[in-house]
């Protein structure tokens, strides 16, 4: 599977955002995540489909929004119109994720599926050969810069085990002494916010996540 790098402007200095989202993208980051939260389905507000909107014109990088919200299917048309390329919701959101992610490919866009680390990955059995990511949360969602739970990389093993071929996606306390764990797991897609952010610059610590999986490999 092919590492990527999904870096989230969740822990930037909002005054900066887009001199941050530059360097992340100068950076070679493979995807740019966004972390949508309603005060609903998690206690913080972030933002909206207006920020990615404003962010858009800077480079051609595929970007993804990672609602966590109440009633996902209600932001997926804002979102796709801002310039997202995948959308990613919870199961936990919804008892109908199957239909979900079939309105998310008639719009034309990549469907995402986040679980929560206290939800089974029983919940996405039914949905691989559909979705086109999953995302394991490695933390509870809400909050950057929490520590990564190590238990949720042995439903990582499971999904690989299940999904060879999926994109596998973990979200929470990636850094350069956890991410080598999550790549041998099985997971290829990372998200990271606070480690970039405390990093000497962006682009040297997405190097520094590739080298820590690359020794791995
Ligand atoms: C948490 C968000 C994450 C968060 C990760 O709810 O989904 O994307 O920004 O932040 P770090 O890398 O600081 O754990
Ligand atoms: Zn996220």
């Amino acid at each position: 599977m092919k590492l990527q790098l999904a870096p989230s402007i969740l822990s930037c200095d909002p005054s900066q955002f887009r001199p941050s989202v530059k360097q992340m993208l100068d950076g070679g980051c493979d995807w740019l995540h966004f972390d949508v939260m309603d005060g609903q389905f998690v206690p913080p507000i972030t933002f909206g489909a207006d920020l990615v909107k404003s962010l858009r014109d800077l480079d051609s990088t595929p970007f993804e929004a990672h609602l966590m919200t109440e009633t996902p299917e209600a932001h997926f048309a804002q979102f796709v119109e801002a310039g997202c390329q995948r959308v990613i919701f919870h199961v936990e959101a919804t008892p109908h994720a199957h239909r979900l992610c079939q309105m998310l490919h008639d719009m034309d866009v990549q469907a995402g599926v986040a679980i929560n680390p206290a939800t089974s990955v029983n919940a996405l059995e039914p949905l691989i050969g559909l979705i086109d990511m999953a995302l394991v949360m490695t933390v509870n969602p809400g909050w950057g810069g929490q520590s990564l739970i190590e238990s949720c990389l042995d439903k990582v093993r499971r999904l690989r085990e299940l999904a060879p071929a999926l994109d596998i996606e973990v979200d929470g306390g990636i850094d350069p002494n956890t991410v080598g764990r999550a790549w041998e797991a099985g997971a290829n897609v990372f998200v990271t916010g606070s480690f970039l952010m405390k990093a000497s610059s962006i682009a040297s610590g997405m190097e520094q996540l590739r080298s820590a999986c690359s020794s791995k490999s």
